[in-house]
């Protein structure tokens, strides 16, 4: 019996924070899925940098390359770190339309399962107990306000020396938010197999707990 984490929710909602740390407890690998669509969309901007829409015949290209798992847990592609910052405003600009296009869902979602084939992970994303792993044996959907999500991001970027301007990392938030909950490909959706947890309170230390304490109460009850 496969024992996985799935959590999913919307962008800055501290969800890879979280997900950091309670694999980090439980000694489990994290998986981040955002990063894989965020290394497609990274190549295809180094590739053709004057893009602002998707291409679809360049990105049909793009996805012909590989994406690899390196020891140290980063994704590299075609060998190689990609040369755009995987959290530079144009990816996050391009990411939601790259991420919508079924091509490149199936090519990330085959990479993740192969992951999740040979050992139990703590994975995030948007889809990951609907669409990539449904049989989680935890599903957990953190979610936070729009404007304390936007102001995380913005210190976040901050963190990686990129200036951010916090009312256009909120536009892209929500803009981001509509295309990841409308698109007809595994649309981010909590439903009922979900543990809804809200993380607008600065520090996530009770929602790990929470995450935790549920997760071995299962195993408790599963043995
Ligand atoms: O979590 P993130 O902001 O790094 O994700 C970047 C984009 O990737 C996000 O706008 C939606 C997409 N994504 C997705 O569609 N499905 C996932 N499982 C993870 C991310």
């Amino acid at each position: 019996m496969t024992r996985d984490i799935a959590i999913d929710g919307p962008s800055g909602s501290g969800k890879s924070t979280v997900g950091m740390s309670v694999a980090q407890r439980l000694c489990m690998p994290f998986v981040d899925s955002g990063l894989l669509y965020r290394v497609f969309t990274a190549a295809y901007l180094a590739e053709y940098p004057d893009d602002r829409q998707i291409d679809h015949e360049r990105l049909t290209k793009i996805l012909k390359g590989v994406i690899v798992r390196s020891k140290e847990g980063s994704f590299l592609y075609e060998g190689g770190e990609v040369p755009l910052p995987l959290h530079d405003p144009r990816v996050d600009e391009l990411v939601s339309p790259v991420s919508a296009v079924p091509d490149v869902r199936r090519a990330v979602n085959r990479e993740l399962r192969r992951i999740a084939a040979v050992q139990d992970v703590v994975m995030v994303g948007r889809d990951i107990g609907t669409a990539v792993l449904p049989q989680a044996f935890l599903k957990i959907f953190i979610d936070a306000a729009p404007e304390v999500r936007a102001r995380r991001r913005t210190i976040q970027l901050s963190h990686h020396g990129m200036l951010a301007d916090y009312n256009a990392v909120l536009a892209n938030l929500l803009t981001r938010d509509a295309l990841d909950s409308t698109r007809e490909d595994s649309p981010l959706l909590c439903d009922s197999t979900y543990i809804r947890l809200d993380n607008s309170c600065d520090g996530s230390e009770a929602i790990v707990n929470r995450i935790i304490e549920e997760y071995r109460r299962r195993i408790a009850h599963a043995v």
